[in-house]
Protein backbone atom coordinates (compact mmCIF):
# COMPACT_ATOMS: atom_id res chain seq x y z
CA UNK A 1 0.00 0.00 0.00
CA UNK A 2 1.32 3.39 -1.12
CA UNK A 3 0.43 5.77 2.03
CA UNK A 4 2.03 4.08 4.86
CA UNK A 5 3.05 6.12 7.50
CA UNK A 6 6.20 3.72 8.32
CA UNK A 7 5.48 1.01 11.11
CA UNK A 8 4.56 0.63 14.42
CA UNK A 9 5.79 -1.68 17.21
CA UNK A 10 3.23 -2.14 19.84
CA UNK A 11 3.86 -4.44 23.18
CA UNK A 12 1.41 -6.31 24.74
CA UNK A 13 -0.60 -6.06 21.12
CA UNK A 14 -2.20 -10.06 22.17
CA UNK A 15 -5.19 -8.73 23.31
CA UNK A 16 -6.54 -5.44 25.34
CA UNK A 17 -5.74 -2.26 24.91
CA UNK A 18 -2.45 -2.87 22.54
CA UNK A 19 -4.76 -5.27 20.31
CA UNK A 20 -7.17 -2.13 19.86
CA UNK A 21 -3.89 0.36 18.97
CA UNK A 22 -2.94 -2.63 16.85
CA UNK A 23 -6.29 -2.28 14.92
CA UNK A 24 -6.26 1.50 15.12
CA UNK A 25 -2.94 2.33 13.97
CA UNK A 26 -3.34 0.28 11.01
CA UNK A 27 -6.49 2.02 10.09
CA UNK A 28 -4.62 4.99 10.65
CA UNK A 29 -1.93 3.87 7.50
CA UNK A 30 0.83 1.89 9.78
CA UNK A 31 2.29 -1.62 8.85
CA UNK A 32 2.83 -3.44 12.27
CA UNK A 33 5.01 -5.30 14.88
CA UNK A 34 3.15 -6.83 17.07
CA UNK A 35 4.87 -8.13 20.46
CA UNK A 36 4.03 -10.18 23.49
CA UNK A 37 4.49 -14.38 24.59
CA UNK A 38 0.94 -15.53 22.83
CA UNK A 39 2.29 -16.23 19.45
CA UNK A 40 -1.51 -17.52 18.33
CA UNK A 41 -3.13 -14.62 20.04
CA UNK A 42 -0.89 -12.26 18.04
CA UNK A 43 -1.15 -13.86 14.61
CA UNK A 44 -5.16 -14.06 15.39
CA UNK A 45 -4.65 -10.03 15.80
CA UNK A 46 -2.39 -10.07 12.73
CA UNK A 47 -4.72 -11.51 10.27
CA UNK A 48 -7.44 -9.84 11.19
CA UNK A 49 -5.45 -6.78 10.52
CA UNK A 50 -4.72 -7.55 7.56
CA UNK A 51 -7.76 -8.62 5.96
CA UNK A 52 -9.53 -5.85 7.03
CA UNK A 53 -7.10 -2.74 6.27
CA UNK A 54 -4.36 -4.33 3.94
CA UNK A 55 -1.85 -3.64 6.33
CA UNK A 56 1.27 -5.86 6.69
CA UNK A 57 1.60 -6.88 10.60
CA UNK A 58 4.68 -8.80 11.64
CA UNK A 59 4.37 -10.70 14.82
CA UNK A 60 7.19 -11.19 17.11
CA UNK A 61 6.87 -13.43 20.52
CA UNK A 62 8.74 -12.24 23.81
CA UNK A 63 8.85 -12.38 26.93
CA UNK A 64 9.51 -9.25 28.42
CA UNK A 65 9.91 -10.13 31.84
CA UNK A 66 13.58 -12.29 29.98
CA UNK A 67 16.42 -9.59 29.49
CA UNK A 68 17.72 -11.23 26.63
CA UNK A 69 13.97 -10.77 24.75
CA UNK A 70 13.83 -7.40 26.15
CA UNK A 71 17.56 -6.77 24.62
CA UNK A 72 16.27 -8.33 21.11
CA UNK A 73 13.19 -5.71 21.28
CA UNK A 74 15.56 -2.96 21.99
CA UNK A 75 17.81 -3.73 19.12
CA UNK A 76 14.90 -4.11 16.53
CA UNK A 77 13.74 0.03 17.94
CA UNK A 78 17.39 1.17 17.14
CA UNK A 79 18.11 -0.99 13.71
CA UNK A 80 14.98 -1.24 12.04
CA UNK A 81 14.25 2.71 10.04
CA UNK A 82 11.04 1.59 9.06
CA UNK A 83 9.79 2.00 12.41
CA UNK A 84 7.97 5.27 13.02
CA UNK A 85 5.83 4.56 16.11
CA UNK A 86 6.50 2.69 19.58
CA UNK A 87 3.60 1.87 21.70
CA UNK A 88 4.82 0.87 24.99
CA UNK A 89 2.19 -0.82 26.37
CA UNK A 90 2.73 -4.47 27.64
CA UNK A 91 1.95 -4.63 31.74
CA UNK A 92 0.40 -6.52 34.42
CA UNK A 93 -1.01 -5.41 37.35
CA UNK A 94 -1.97 -6.76 40.86
CA UNK A 95 -4.95 -6.01 42.69
CA UNK A 96 -4.47 -7.32 45.95
CA UNK A 97 -2.84 -5.03 48.98
CA UNK A 98 1.21 -5.57 49.19
CA UNK A 99 1.57 -7.07 52.40
CA UNK A 100 -0.79 -9.91 50.79
CA UNK A 101 0.95 -10.47 47.72
CA UNK A 102 3.48 -13.13 46.71
CA UNK A 103 6.60 -11.07 46.18
CA UNK A 104 7.73 -12.69 42.80
CA UNK A 105 4.23 -10.96 41.53
CA UNK A 106 5.64 -7.84 42.99
CA UNK A 107 9.08 -8.47 40.70
CA UNK A 108 7.23 -9.51 37.46
CA UNK A 109 5.41 -5.96 37.90
CA UNK A 110 8.73 -4.45 38.02
CA UNK A 111 10.60 -6.82 34.98
CA UNK A 112 7.54 -5.62 32.84
CA UNK A 113 6.19 -2.25 34.59
CA UNK A 114 9.24 -0.65 34.96
CA UNK A 115 12.58 -2.63 33.52
CA UNK A 116 11.52 -3.35 30.14
CA UNK A 117 9.40 -0.36 29.68
CA UNK A 118 12.50 1.95 30.22
CA UNK A 119 14.78 -0.02 27.89
CA UNK A 120 12.46 0.04 25.19
CA UNK A 121 11.18 3.73 25.70
CA UNK A 122 15.52 4.36 25.79
CA UNK A 123 15.74 2.64 22.48
CA UNK A 124 12.81 3.89 21.10
CA UNK A 125 13.80 7.32 21.72
CA UNK A 126 17.36 7.12 20.95
CA UNK A 127 16.55 6.30 17.42
CA UNK A 128 13.66 8.70 16.63
CA UNK A 129 16.36 11.10 18.05
CA UNK A 130 18.55 10.48 15.23
CA UNK A 131 16.19 10.39 12.50
CA UNK A 132 14.35 13.88 13.81
CA UNK A 133 11.00 11.94 13.76
CA UNK A 134 8.71 9.46 15.25
CA UNK A 135 5.88 8.82 17.86
CA UNK A 136 6.04 7.28 21.38
CA UNK A 137 3.00 6.30 23.24
CA UNK A 138 3.50 5.35 26.79
CA UNK A 139 0.73 3.51 29.05
CA UNK A 140 0.67 4.91 32.31
CA UNK A 141 -2.46 4.68 34.65
CA UNK A 142 -4.83 6.96 36.93
CA UNK A 143 -3.41 5.12 40.10
CA UNK A 144 -0.11 6.83 39.54
CA UNK A 145 -2.22 9.87 40.60
CA UNK A 146 -4.41 7.79 43.01
CA UNK A 147 -1.67 5.12 44.42
CA UNK A 148 -3.88 4.10 47.53
CA UNK A 149 -5.77 1.72 45.11
CA UNK A 150 -5.29 -1.41 43.74
CA UNK A 151 -1.43 -2.72 44.88
CA UNK A 152 1.16 -0.77 45.62
CA UNK A 153 3.79 -1.79 43.21
CA UNK A 154 1.40 -1.52 40.41
CA UNK A 155 0.54 2.13 41.13
CA UNK A 156 4.31 2.63 42.13
CA UNK A 157 5.24 1.09 38.56
CA UNK A 158 3.07 3.54 37.29
CA UNK A 159 4.30 6.44 38.86
CA UNK A 160 7.06 5.84 37.42
CA UNK A 161 6.08 5.36 34.45
CA UNK A 162 4.57 8.85 34.61
CA UNK A 163 7.94 10.25 36.00
CA UNK A 164 10.08 8.82 33.03
CA UNK A 165 7.69 10.07 30.55
CA UNK A 166 7.61 13.56 31.96
CA UNK A 167 11.87 13.40 31.75
CA UNK A 168 11.86 12.10 28.88
CA UNK A 169 9.35 14.94 27.23
CA UNK A 170 12.08 17.35 28.36
CA UNK A 171 14.79 15.71 26.76
CA UNK A 172 13.16 15.42 23.64
CA UNK A 173 11.86 18.67 23.34
CA UNK A 174 12.90 20.57 19.92
CA UNK A 175 13.93 17.50 18.83
CA UNK A 176 10.97 16.18 16.60
CA UNK A 177 9.80 13.69 18.35
CA UNK A 178 6.24 13.42 19.47
CA UNK A 179 5.69 11.39 23.72
CA UNK A 180 1.95 10.84 24.81
CA UNK A 181 1.43 9.67 28.29
CA UNK A 182 -1.78 8.00 28.86
CA UNK A 183 -3.26 7.32 31.82
CA UNK A 184 -6.52 5.33 31.41
CA UNK A 185 -8.88 4.71 34.07
CA UNK A 186 -10.23 1.31 34.58
CA UNK A 187 -10.59 -0.55 30.63
CA UNK A 188 -12.51 -3.49 30.46
CA UNK A 189 -9.55 -5.66 29.46
CA UNK A 190 -8.51 -9.13 30.30
CA UNK A 191 -5.53 -7.41 32.88
CA UNK A 192 -9.05 -7.69 34.96
CA UNK A 193 -9.35 -11.46 34.96
CA UNK A 194 -5.52 -11.49 35.67
CA UNK A 195 -5.42 -9.72 38.31
CA UNK A 196 -8.31 -11.84 40.04
CA UNK A 197 -11.07 -9.22 40.16
CA UNK A 198 -12.98 -9.64 36.54
CA UNK A 199 -13.97 -6.10 35.03
CA UNK A 200 -17.58 -7.07 35.33
CA UNK A 201 -17.40 -7.04 38.31
CA UNK A 202 -16.19 -3.41 39.27
CA UNK A 203 -18.68 -0.01 39.34
CA UNK A 204 -19.90 -0.05 35.78
CA UNK A 205 -19.70 3.48 35.87
CA UNK A 206 -16.07 3.55 36.50
CA UNK A 207 -15.07 1.00 33.83
CA UNK A 208 -14.67 2.16 29.90
CA UNK A 209 -14.70 0.01 27.14
CA UNK A 210 -11.38 -0.90 25.58
CA UNK A 211 -12.59 0.85 22.11
CA UNK A 212 -13.48 4.00 23.76
CA UNK A 213 -10.48 4.28 25.79
CA UNK A 214 -8.44 3.88 22.87
CA UNK A 215 -10.24 6.13 20.23
CA UNK A 216 -10.24 8.89 23.21
CA UNK A 217 -6.36 8.74 23.72
CA UNK A 218 -5.91 8.93 19.62
CA UNK A 219 -8.02 12.07 19.92
CA UNK A 220 -6.14 13.72 22.41
CA UNK A 221 -2.94 12.67 20.19
CA UNK A 222 -4.49 14.42 17.22
CA UNK A 223 -5.22 17.40 19.70
CA UNK A 224 -1.42 17.49 21.00
CA UNK A 225 -1.83 16.83 24.08
CA UNK A 226 1.32 15.04 26.19
CA UNK A 227 -0.80 13.81 28.98
CA UNK A 228 -4.15 12.15 27.91
CA UNK A 229 -6.67 11.33 30.55
CA UNK A 230 -9.27 9.73 28.91
CA UNK A 231 -12.05 9.97 31.52
CA UNK A 232 -11.08 13.25 33.19
CA UNK A 233 -13.56 15.25 31.91
CA UNK A 234 -11.71 18.86 32.61
CA UNK A 235 -8.27 18.93 31.83
CA UNK A 236 -7.80 21.85 33.09
CA UNK A 237 -7.99 19.99 36.65
CA UNK A 238 -4.38 18.01 35.66
CA UNK A 239 -3.07 21.44 34.51
CA UNK A 240 -3.71 22.69 37.78
CA UNK A 241 -2.38 19.98 39.55
CA UNK A 242 0.73 20.02 37.41
CA UNK A 243 1.35 23.73 38.30
CA UNK A 244 0.71 23.15 41.77
CA UNK A 245 4.22 20.57 41.50
CA UNK A 246 5.89 22.81 39.16
CA UNK A 247 5.03 25.84 41.76
CA UNK A 248 7.05 23.55 44.46
CA UNK A 249 10.23 23.63 42.41
CA UNK A 250 12.05 26.28 43.27
CA UNK A 251 11.50 25.55 47.02
CA UNK A 252 12.50 21.96 47.16
CA UNK A 253 16.28 22.02 47.59
CA UNK A 254 17.81 24.87 50.02
CA UNK A 255 20.81 25.31 52.09
CA UNK A 256 18.62 25.87 55.07
CA UNK A 257 16.08 23.67 56.57
CA UNK A 258 12.76 25.25 56.49
CA UNK A 259 11.94 27.66 59.92
CA UNK A 260 9.06 24.75 61.19
CA UNK A 261 12.38 22.60 62.28
CA UNK A 262 13.58 24.89 64.73
CA UNK A 263 17.14 24.08 63.17
CA UNK A 264 18.30 27.17 62.47
CA UNK A 265 17.36 28.72 66.00
CA UNK A 266 19.48 26.49 67.59
CA UNK A 267 22.81 28.27 66.12
N1 LIG B 1 -7.12 -2.41 31.80
C1 LIG B 1 -7.03 -1.35 32.59
O1 LIG B 1 -7.96 -1.02 33.36
C2 LIG B 1 -5.81 -0.50 32.53
C3 LIG B 1 -5.86 0.74 33.18
C4 LIG B 1 -4.73 1.54 33.16
C5 LIG B 1 -3.60 1.13 32.52
N2 LIG B 1 -3.58 -0.09 31.90
C6 LIG B 1 -2.32 -0.48 31.26
O2 LIG B 1 -2.57 -0.78 29.91
C7 LIG B 1 -1.56 -1.67 29.43
C8 LIG B 1 -2.23 -2.81 28.68
O3 LIG B 1 -3.03 -3.52 29.60
P1 LIG B 1 -4.40 -4.24 29.21
O4 LIG B 1 -5.43 -3.73 30.14
O5 LIG B 1 -4.64 -4.19 27.76
O6 LIG B 1 -4.04 -5.71 29.70
P2 LIG B 1 -4.11 -7.13 28.99
O7 LIG B 1 -5.35 -7.26 28.18
O8 LIG B 1 -3.84 -8.10 30.07
O9 LIG B 1 -2.90 -7.06 27.98
C9 LIG B 1 -1.59 -7.05 28.42
C10 LIG B 1 -0.69 -7.29 27.25
O10 LIG B 1 0.66 -7.34 27.74
C11 LIG B 1 1.24 -8.57 27.31
N3 LIG B 1 2.18 -9.08 28.29
C12 LIG B 1 1.94 -9.41 29.59
N4 LIG B 1 3.04 -9.95 30.13
C13 LIG B 1 3.99 -9.95 29.15
C14 LIG B 1 5.32 -10.42 29.09
N5 LIG B 1 5.93 -10.99 30.16
N6 LIG B 1 6.00 -10.26 27.94
C15 LIG B 1 5.41 -9.71 26.85
N7 LIG B 1 4.15 -9.28 26.85
C16 LIG B 1 3.45 -9.41 27.99
C17 LIG B 1 0.08 -9.53 27.13
O11 LIG B 1 0.38 -10.53 26.19
P3 LIG B 1 0.83 -12.03 26.54
O12 LIG B 1 0.10 -12.45 27.77
O13 LIG B 1 0.46 -12.76 25.30
O14 LIG B 1 2.31 -11.96 26.72
C18 LIG B 1 -0.99 -8.60 26.57
O15 LIG B 1 -0.81 -8.48 25.18
C19 LIG B 1 -0.78 -2.11 30.67
O16 LIG B 1 0.42 -1.39 30.74
C20 LIG B 1 -1.69 -1.73 31.81
O17 LIG B 1 -0.99 -1.48 33.00
C21 LIG B 1 -4.65 -0.90 31.88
Amino acid sequence: MSNSKGTALITGASTGIGAVYANRLAKRGYDLILVARSKDKLDEVAKQIESSTGRKAETVQADLSVTADVKRIADRLTSDTSITAFVNNAGVAAATPLLATDPDVHDQIIQINVTAFTRLAVAAASSFVKRSSGLIINIGSVVALAPEQLNGVYSASKGYVQNLSIALKKELAGKGVTLQLVLPGATATPLWDKAGVPAHTLPAHIVMTTDDMVDASLSGLDQGEFVTIPALPESADFDAYEKARLALAPNLSRNTPAARYGVGARK
